[in-house]
């Protein structure tokens, strides 16, 4: 039986934020209500929602009264303090961040490939990180077909991943640098306009960041395989939207291309792009804004056994954040 939904939205002004309301929209998710919510800075502003502008509201502990799905994406602070507020007001939370994404208790959910495990919700469902959720869109068809042992995976990551404000820290500097004028950095510690930066997310003692190994301990969780083992280097790299991620994979069983290309084909949500011959392969321009991620560059891996290497590109925003976010919505 289909009913309408009261949604709130933590986190509306945020760059997540204002894509959920595009995305609802765009896959005509049954709203009844909206209340769109963020901090007490966004006071008096409005977005708009199916051609209506919505007052932005305050969060407070009273926000989530009469609301069915709370979609959360103000951080892991909001996500902390607020969550089970909203569950106890009888709202079912889906969190973007990564605050309860390691606890048993919490399904953490990429649709096409763990979609059953919403079923298993107590309250709070948890969104993966978003270069997480890209490379298993490539990845998990692979698994199937040959079991996935490891990977070694480099991340080309776009700044919209660091929020709002990050996207005007690149067109300042950009613009900034075409007239020599001073650099002003305030999101990253260092220029990403013209840099790379391989850092995203603090440190650990063992020397990756916390970003870094989100690849396997949110992998292992997704794909319910506790040995995936994931060597990654995370790296922000100066363009608005879209993630890309270079994967070295090595299996169980044998590789072959054929298959490993038909796996990719028959998978919802990816498409195969890999035409060496027209230098056909994703790229972050083409994939920005587009529900779909593009997996190219497949080669059997010359420096591991049973190993594939490829190229995945999804747009954060979307796939990483607030259509994954929407899907695990309608599975409800
Ligand atoms: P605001 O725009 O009022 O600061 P992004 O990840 O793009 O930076 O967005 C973060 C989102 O989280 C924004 O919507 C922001 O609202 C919201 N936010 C930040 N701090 C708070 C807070 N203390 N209470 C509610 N929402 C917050």
């Amino acid at each position: 039986m289909s009913r309408d939904y009261r949604i709130a939205v933590v986190g509306a002004t945020g760059a997540v934020g204002v894509e959920m309301l595009r995305v609802m929209e765009r896959r005509n998710f049954p709203v009844k209500s909206l209340r769109l919510l963020a901090s007490p800075r966004s006071a008096g502003r409005t977005l708009e929602f199916q051609g209506k502008d919505v007052a932005v509201e305050p969060l407070t502990i009273n926000s989530f009264e009469g609301i069915d799905i709370a979609l959360f994406s103000a951080g892991s602070g909001i996500s902390k303090e607020y969550a089970h507020i909203a569950v106890e007001s009888g709202a079912v939370v889906i969190d973007n961040s990564s605050a309860f994404r390691q606890l048993d208790s919490v399904p953490l959910v990429v649709p096409e490939v763990n979609g059953a495990d919403v079923a298993n919700h107590k309250g709070i469902i948890a969104n993966p990180n978003c270069t997480t959720a890209i490379t298993l869109m490539a990845l998990y068809p692979l698994h199937k077909k040959f079991r996935v042992r490891r990977v070694f995976a480099s991340s080309y990551q776009a700044v919209s991943g660091a929020g709002a404000r990050a996207i005007e820290e690149l067109r300042n500097q950009v613009k900034a640098v075409a007239k020599d004028a001073p650099i002003e950095r305030e999101v990253f510690q260092h220029q990403i306009a013209f840099n790379v930066i391989p850092q995203v997310d603090s440190f650990l003692e063992t020397g990756y960041t916390k970003e870094e190994m989100k690849m396997q301990n949110e992998g292992r969780r997704i794909m319910h395989l506790p040995t995936f083992k994931a060597s990654v280097t995370c790296v922000r790299v100066p363009i608005y939207r879209a993630h890309s991620v270079a994967v070295s994979a090595e299996f169980e069983r044998p590789v072959t291309l054929h298959e490993a290309r038909e796996a990719i084909q028959a998978f919802p949500g990816v498409e195969l792009n890999d035409d060496p011959s027209t230098s056909a392969y994703p790229m972050p321009l083409d994939y920005a804004e587009k529900d779909i991620c593009g997996v190219g560059r497949l080669r059997l891996d010359c420096a591991l056994e049973n190993g594939l290497a490829f190229w995945v590109c999804g747009d954060q925003i979307n796939k990483g954040a607030a259509l994954n976010a929407v899907q695990i919505a309608e599975l409800l």
